[in-house]
This record gives structure tokens, C-alpha cells and sequence, in this order.
């Protein structure tokens, strides 16, 4: 999700994130259709999580963070399910994977016994109730405690059984699919017709089960496999049959007429495990549907039993995702844009297409030395994946679609926004063009957005959009001007009635006194990040003792090496920059600094880290952390004087466990640093 257009008050910004989020949640439960990524939606709930978490006041009673996850909706008949529907944790590499095998092992206190294998089928979980030998009740997962009727719906897709010959009560759990030719051919027909088309196979699936005319659902090319019985303790129990294992379950399934997928299988070890992983990652793109990685359950019931679930999610199964796929696009053109260090970066513009389920146009192609290195050119067929599922990326050319017209991409020898003849210079990265006019327009305009944002000198109600807006208008030349804007000139703003004025000006008023790291953040000295801006603060203790620093004395500090020290000094020698932090003071700009580890916090002088999933944000975590007087560090040594874990902590529990560092749960690091 890009930086919010609107920095509204906090309250006002709640109400719109809220809002937002449920515009969302529909589009991905109700209309199938969803325009963010996991990462990208997940933002917008945890910068809504952070904000309740600091004005709780201002919650809504119904917001969304509360219901996350997929709230029945109001077309269907709620289900609530007979035994929850859980969730799979997940590892991405064999590494994780291994740390997980290693866990259950200690868990367990011996070797586990067998694994459960299957393909992680990309559709929508189906539970199924079968009394007296007919299907009952068909319900999606909903929040797991309770989904949505769809049992007409179910009834007509070919390979659910709506009748069995055995008379026993069975809670059925399964991936509903659409396959890929049949995605094809639906969304071929739909564009035939001017409809909305399916982004992926998921959402169709999802898209055709969800259905108020059953009818629809039957004409769909949609597939149901089974892969767990959920009652398998009270069937075992009516008939006799030994279902002691995930194994004999599925056969159980497949002996009562469902459909299971000919990929599942049980293996003995560990090994056999990763050869499978690789076996379907090499097979993924035969299947005719969609999978997103492999499942991987223990087998032995008595195992699952001792395992237990922790917080919705069995200790006893685990997915193991397959990387990214890339997509194949093609590069039509190349921009330069200009950031507020100067930098140029040029930005590719893409053939659009959809990266896992979202549509993508434009990616950065980071700098000549990247583009060098892959040969980049405009016109090219390029790989592109989502790093990390957020930021799109060149992977690489595909030579083999040349044509010859390619062109090289020409870098600028001139500012795109001043004119002014760039600078290169040798970054760790590779070369790095840079405009070196103090003037540029477009500098001018990312540093005063930079000045102004949430986490340099946060002034709510100035996004983007009215810093432009105030540079275009000329009422704003440099960061001391915000401070001096009058209601007369806000007028002049678009979209601004008397209430958002009043709030703007309350809001610049506000951050007069924000704290001092805060404010050396906001000047944007090149390569001063929140942290060397506190350990600046924490040594210099006010602005005016920066504007007298040298960089021998910087080289003391433990965050700066001889490259950042230059930059400080020199940026605080400048003529212009010296001038810059004055007018900020004349203007009333009044930094606080109180250092917190002065101050005596609990954690005071303490290295501290975070692993695995909190149940607050993590930057809220920091926040507190730093407030108790810790200081934060990023890699786990014997130097480390706690560990702070979350749900799916990684390799650094155990080297902290190998290093002696103490271990604190989330719940002992809220109990140490206090209200
Ligand atoms: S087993 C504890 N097996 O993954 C067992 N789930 O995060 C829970 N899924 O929404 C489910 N293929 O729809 C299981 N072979 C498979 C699966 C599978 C896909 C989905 C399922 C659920 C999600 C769990």
C-alpha cells in the first residue's frame, strides 16, 4: 500500500481506514474481486491495530480489526462449525522447515513417526456435514467459528457425493478448486459479455461457490478434493474402524466416495519430505489447477492429540509455501524520478499484470549498475516477482523474445526535474546518479513530504498531495514555511473547508514541539535513518549543539561510520542548511529530548530484540521498548540482553537459546516495561 494521500487526524484517518478495510473485506469475501495483496491489505490493518492500540477511545465498537479474516457475510445463512476450521502455520525454506521438524521433535521428546503429505491446493475450504448417508450442510471457513451456508451451492458441483452409502454422521473438510482451463474459458465468456474478470483461480472458485443461484455454481468447471475428517474420533468410535492415523482417515474418505487428491502420500522422514516439496515444485506447473506449496501433517493421530492447536493453528501440520511465481511482461517505457537526497531512480512502466492477485504496472529498476547487470531494455519481455510479497521486481530478460527493436535504456545526464548536470557516484549498490542542486524543484518537494511525514515530524493532514499543492502554490519553500502558513493561504488549498483547516493548523502547531530525533530524522541528512537520528539526539541533547558538530567526533558513536559522520558534518557546515535549521527555530520549533535511557526505564541500557509474529504491532513494540530505555538491536550476539518472541519465532530463538540470552514471552516484556 503506498503512504496515505490524506494524513488526516488520527481519528479522522481510523474512520478511514476502517472504512477502507471493509471496503476491501468485500471485495475479496463477497464480490471475489480483491485489488490488494495479502501484504498490502494486512498494512492497512495493522497501521489500524497501532492506531486503536494508541487511542482506544476512538475505536469503533464494529471495526474491522476485530473481525479480521473473513466475517460471514449478510447474503448467507450463518454455519457455525461443529469443530473450529484452523489455520496452517507456514515456512518458506527447507531451513524453516527443519527448525519446524526440529521443534515437534523436542515437543514430542522422540522422532515423529510419519508424515501425511499433500499439495496445498489454492481454492476455498469447504466443510461438508453428511447425516443418514446425504449432505446436509455445505459452509465455507468464515472466521472458522462460524461460515456461510452454501449448501445448494455445493450440492451442485460434480465431485462433492450428495449421497453415500455409509449411514455415519461425517464433518468432511476440502479445497473446492476451479482449474486453470476452466478459469480460462470463464473469464473468456465474461469478457465476452463485459463482466468483471477473475483474477485468479481462487477467486473464481471462490466467486462460483458463493452464489445466490445454484444454478450458476453447477454451470462453473469446479472440482472438490477432501483431505481431512474432521469427526474422525466419533466415527472411529461408531464403527469400530481403526482411524488412528491421518492416512486411514483419507482412506476412509476415499472408501465412502469423495475424491482425494493422487498426490497425497505418507512418507517416513524428513528427507522423503523435501523431495516431495521438490518433486511438486517441478510437477506445479503441469497441474490444471493451482497450488501455492505443499501441507505437511503428522501422521499419527496420537501425535496430533499431544501436539495440540495454539492459537488457531495446529502444532501437528504445517504449509510449506513455494516462492513467488514470477510473471512474464513486457517493459514499455522508463522513468527517472528524483528523490529527496537527489537520487534518480529510474522506474519501469509494465505491460500491467497480476503478481499474486494483484495488478502491477511499475517497478523500480534501482540503478544502472542493476540494469547493466540484466540488460535491461525498453521493449524487453521481463520476469517480474513480488520481493517479500510487496515491492515488484525485474527478475530477469527473457533474450529469447527479442526482436531487435529494443532499445537501451539512456540515462539522463541532466536533472529531469532542474536541468542541472547530475553527479554519479559509487554506492555500495553501484552507481548512483544524483542531482546535486540544492534548488531542484522535485528534491525540494520529497524533502519537505519526507519533513512532514508520520514518522519524521508527523503533521497529521499534510500528505502528499498538500505539500505539492503548497510548493506548486509558492507558499511553501522550505520547512520553516509550515510553521508561518496562515488560515488565508490554506484557503487556497484544494478540498479544504473551515474543520480540516482548523485541524491543519492545530496539527503544524502540534509539531513544534515534537522530540529532537525526530527532528534531525525530518531535516533528511543523506544516510541518517531513525536510528543514527536518536543516537544523534541522545549524544548532542539539542539542535544547536549539531549545528557546531565534526565528524571525528560522530566516529565515536556505535551507529555511524566514517561515510554517515561525513555526510552529518557536512550537512550541518553547509551555509543553506544552517540557515534552514535557524529559521526553524525562529519559527517557534522548540525539539524536546528526554533521553529514556537517562531517564531509568526498566529496560535502560538493555539490547533488545523481537522475533516471530506479536500480537501488537511491532513498531509499537519498539516504541515501547525504546520509551522503557532499551536500545533496539537487529541481529541476535551474547551481547543481546533479551529476546522478545512472538507466535512463529525463527532461528533467532535458538541461537538465542545457544547464546544463553534471556527469552521473554510478549506477555513478560508488557509485565517488565509496565503500563
Ligand atoms: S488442512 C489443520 N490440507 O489451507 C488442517 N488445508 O491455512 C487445516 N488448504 O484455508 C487444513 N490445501 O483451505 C489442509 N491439503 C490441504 C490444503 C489445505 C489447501 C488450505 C485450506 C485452509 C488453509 C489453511
Amino acid at each position: 500500500m503506498k503512504a496515505p494521500k490524506h494524513e488526516n487526524a488520527p481519528r479522522a484517518r481510523m474512520g478511514a481506514l476502517a472504512e477502507e478495510i471493509r471496503r476491501h473485506n468485500r471485495l475479496y469475501h463477497e464480490q471475489d474481486a480483491p485489488v490488494l495483496t495479502d501484504a498490502e491489505y494486512d498494512a492497512l490493518v495493522d497501521e489500524l491495530r497501532g492506531l486503536e492500540a494508541k487511542h482506544p477511545e476512538w475505536a469503533q465498537d464494529d471495526s474491522p480489526t476485530k473481525a479480521v479474516g473473513g466475517a460471514p457475510s449478510q447474503t448467507f445463512a450463518p454455519v457455525r462449525h461443529p469443530h473450529p476450521m484452523y489455520s496452517l502455520d507456514k515456512v518458506q525454506s527447507e531451513e524453516e522447515f527443519r527448525e519446524w521438524i526440529e521443534r515437534r521433535e523436542k515437543d514430542l521428546g522422540r522422532p515423529l513417526s510419519g508424515f501425511a503429505l499433500m499439495l496445498k491446493l489454492d481454492g476455498l475450504a469447504v466443510e461438508l456435514v453428511y447425516e443418514a448417508g446425504a449432505l446436509r450442510v455445505a459452509a465455507t471457513r468464515g472466521d472458522g467459528e462460524t461460515g456461510e451456508d452454501v449448501t445448494a451451492n455445493l450440492k451442485r458441483v460434480k465431485t462433492v457425493p450428495t449421497r453415500l452409502k455409509n449411514a455415519q454422521r461425517l464433518v468432511v473438510r476440502g479445497e473446492a478448486l476451479m482449474t486453470l482451463e476452466g478459469l480460462e474459458a470463464l473469464n473468456a465468456s465474461r469478457e465476452r459479455a463485459e463482466e468483471p474478470l477473475f483474477a485468479n483461480c481462487r477467486n473464481a472458485a471462490a466467486g462460483s461457490i458463493r452464489q445466490l443461484d445454484p444454478s450458476v455454481t453447477a454451470s462453473r468447471p469446479l472440482l472438490f478434493f477432501a483431505y481431512q475428517l474432521a469427526n474422525a474420533g466419533e466415527v472411529a468410535e461408531k464403527t469400530g474402524r481403526d482411524l488412528s492415523t491421518h492416512e486411514s482417515q483419507l482412506d476412509y474418505l476415499r472408501e465412502a466416495g469423495f475424491y482425494l487428491n493422487p498426490w497425497n502420500r505418507r512418507v517416513e522422514s524428513a528427507e522423503e519430505v523435501v523431495a516431495y516439496y521438490r518433486e511438486c515444485e517441478a510437477g506445479r506447473s503441469d497441474l490444471p489447477y493451482e497450488i501455492d506449496g505443499i501441507v505437511v501433517k503428522l501422521d499419527a493421530v496420537s501425535e496430533q492429540e499431544f501436539l495440540g492447536v495454539v492459537g488457531r493453528r495446529p502444532r501437528w501440520a504445517v504449509a510449506w509455501k513455494f516462492p513467488p511465481q514470477a510473471e512474464s511482461t513486457v517493459l514499455e517505457e522508463v522513468h527517472f524520478q528524483v528523490g529527496r537526497t537527489g537520487a534518480v531512480t529510474p522506474v519501469g512502466v509494465l505491460k500491467p499484470v497480476r503478481l499474486s492477485g494483484a495488478m502491477v504496472s511499475r517497478v523500480t529498476l534501482h540503478n544502472e549498475s542493476e540494469i547493466e547487470r540484466k540488460d535491461i531494455r525498453i521493449g524487453d519481455t521481463v520476469r517480474v516477482i513480488r520481493s517479500g510479497d510487496v515491492i515488484p521486481k525485474v527478475l530477469s530478460v527473457d533474450a529469447g523474445k527479442r526482436t531487435g527493436r529494443e532499445k537501451p535504456i539512456r540515462f539522463p545526464t541532466e536533472c529531469p526535474s532542474c536541468g542541472a548536470p547530475l553527479a554519479r557516484d559509487r554506492g555500495e549498490e553501484g552507481v548512483i546518479l544524483r542531482c546535486p542542486e540544492a534548488r531542484c524543484p522535485a528534491k525540494t518537494v520529497e524533502s519537505l513530504i519526507h519533513f512532514t511525514s508520520k514518522s519524521a515530524m508527523d503533521i497529521d493532514g499534510l500528505g502528499q498531495e498538500q505539500v505539492r499543492e503548497l510548493v506548486e502554490k509558492g507558499l511553501v519553500r522550505a520547512p520553516a514555511d509550515f510553521f508561518s502558513l496562515k488560515p488565508e493561504q490554506l484557503n487556497e488549498l484544494e478540498r479544504m473547508g473551515e474543520k480540516r483547516r482548523e485541524n491543519l493548523l492545530a496539527a503544524i502547531a502540534a509539531a513544534k514541539d515534537r522530540s529532537l530525533d525526530r527532528l534531525i530524522f525530518a531535516l533528511g541528512i543523506r544516510s541518517v535513518g531513525e536510528k543514527t537520528a536518536r543516537a544523534l539526539a541522545r549524544k548532542y541533547g539539542a539542535i544547536e549543539a549539531l549545528l557546531e558538530v565534526k565528524a571525528a567526533e560522530l566516529l565515536d558513536l556505535d551507529e555511524m561510520g566514517e561515510t554517515v559522520s561525513g555526510h552529518v558534518a557536512a550537512w550541518f557546515a553547509d551555509r543553506e542548511n544552517r540557515a534552514r535549521v535557524r529559521a526553524l527555530l525562529d519559527a517557534g520549533v522548540r525539539p524536546t529530548w528526554k533521553d529514556p535511557v537517562a531517564a531509568g526505564g526498566p529496560l535502560a541500557g538493555k539490547k533488545v530484540l523481537f522475533t516471530g509474529t506479536l500480537a501488537m504491532p511491532r513498531r509499537l513494540a519498539k516504541e515501547k521498548a525504546e520509551a522503557a530505555g532499551a536500545e533496539l538491536v537487529s541481529s541476535i550476539s551474547a551481547h543481546t540482553d533479551y529476546l522478545v518472541v512472538g507466535e512463529d519465532p525463527g532461528s533467532k530463538l535458538k541461537k538465542a537459546k545457544a547464546l544463553g540470552v534471556a527469552v521473554l514471552t510478549e506477555a513478560e516484556f508488557v509485565a517488565l516495561i509496565g503500563p
